[in-house]
């Protein structure tokens, strides 16, 4: 017969490293971010595939597109692999058609941030269809069918937004204030000392001091250890089933 205790320690030696084994395939397969920040961080994030887990933020930009000022941002995240969420407004759509296509191919999410930039609160149906409904059929025939989540303007939620949103409703936990002084120190320092993992950092890509300021964010971050995901990846991460009408500020672990 058989040692009983020999089949006992396998067991025990594979209980203990199956958690670890299903964790690294899950970053792996949620993180694909990851590899690229690997490679272009160099060694400085190799230790988070056999140790702690990275902390994981979302980028997000409101209000645009604008030409000057998105186009630059989206060079400055594709030199350094990151992706970001971008909610645009529906009547700057026009004549930025191919910026919003090279959005959606360069992997960053885009969503909505309402038609002419109004509180979306106390609004009719119709309006409100005219104002969400509208943009976000907009958004289909520019960069084709996606989940295109709602930021409503001034972060202006109700009862109506809730129940007509037809998405998500994705607000923030990181507010650098950026179109307040447009003072780039002050707006990469706000971000990188509060930034913790599961974040939702907001900002407005139609400022030159903006574009400037994320970047730095993105290379001082990196230094510590953080990874940049789109706000679904981050929800997915983290384990969240993005509801419909449903509100979300951050996806903490
Ligand atoms: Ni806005």
């Amino acid at each position: 017969m058989e040692k009983p205790w020999r089949g006992r320690l396998a067991f025990l030696v594979l209980a203990l490293l199956l958690p670890w084994a299903v964790g690294a395939l899950e970053s792996a397969a949620l993180l694909p971010v990851r590899g690229d920040a690997l490679i272009r961080t160099g060694g400085d994030l190799e230790t988070d595939f056999a140790g702690e887990e990275a902390p994981v933020v979302a980028l997000t930009f409101d209000d645009g597109p604008r030409r000057s000022t998105t186009g630059a941002l989206l060079e400055g995240l594709a030199q350094r692999g990151v992706h970001a969420t971008f909610f645009l407004v529906g009547e700057m759509l026009e004549g930025n058609e191919d910026l919003i296509r090279d959005m959606a191919a360069q992997g960053h999410q885009i969503g909505i941030h309402s038609y002419d930039h109004v509180w979306l609160t106390d609004l009719s149906a119709a309006d409100f269809e005219r104002e969400v409904g509208r943009t976000r059929e907009t958004l289909r025939s520019i960069a084709g069918e996606g989940s295109y989540l709602l930021r409503p303007p001034y972060g202006g939620v109700d009862r109506g937004v809730e129940k007509r949103a037809g998405s998500p409703i994705i607000l923030w936990s990181v507010d650098p204030e950026d179109w307040k002084d447009r003072d780039v120190e002050r707006i990469v320092s706000h971000i990188v000392s509060n930034a913790r993992d599961g974040d939702i950092i907001l900002m407005h890509d139609i400022y030159q001091s903006s574009v400037e300021a994320a970047l730095r964010v993105v290379d001082a971050l990196h230094e510590k250890g953080f990874l940049f995901v789109t706000v679904e990846e981050l929800a997915q991460h983290n384990h969240v089933e993005l509801e419909p009408g449903k509100v979300y500020r951050c996806f903490y672990p």
